[in-house]
């Protein structure tokens, strides 16, 4: 049997991050993504962007340094197409993905999760991993999880 970085229990995050979020406050957004970032190995880059008027705007984030896409229009970049559609995108290998906008030269994966209110795509959770095919479909659901409770916590 091999031990994997996989080993992750995603049914105790939830349970964890449900905590942060009733505990209310300002800070929410950042610590869950400070959350999500310290505690899931793969998750090398964690930011937060909501939307406002047809752009996402960056929020909370936290991983090795600043993006320079603090601003990128609906429909731009990975993120713009997962605003567009309200669905999650999955890109296991960036370089094979013309829609990605390059941010850090260690990015080799990219989850990019809806934030949903009301039938409208308010937001989204954006992780870069710096292997290839870091976000299964297990990710893809705890992420989704993530993005229901951040829902209530648009600033
Ligand atoms: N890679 C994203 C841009 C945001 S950075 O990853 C932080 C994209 O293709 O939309």
């Amino acid at each position: 049997m091999t031990m994997t970085t996989a080993a992750v229990d995603f049914n105790h995050a939830v349970r964890e991050i449900e905590a942060i979020v009733s505990r209310g406050g300002a800070a929410v957004g950042q610590l869950v993504v400070d959350y999500l970032h310290d505690r899931f190995p793969d998750y090398s880059w964690v930011g937060i962007y909501w939307i406002e008027g047809s752009d996402l705007v960056l929020g909370p984030w936290k991983g090795p340094e600043a993006t320079e896409h603090t601003r990128i229009p609906v429909g731009t970049g990975v993120c713009g197409v997962a605003a567009a559609s309200g669905k999650t995108e999955v890109v296991a290998d960036v370089s094979k993905d013309p829609r990605y906008l390059a941010c850090f030269p260690y990015t080799k994966s990219e989850i990019v999760v809806p934030i949903i209110r009301d039938g409208a795509v308010i937001g989204e959770i954006d992780i870069d991993g710096s292997r290839l095919d870091a976000f299964g479909p297990e990710d893809q659901r705890f992420l989704e999880r993530v993005a229901e409770l951040l829902v209530r916590h648009r600033r």
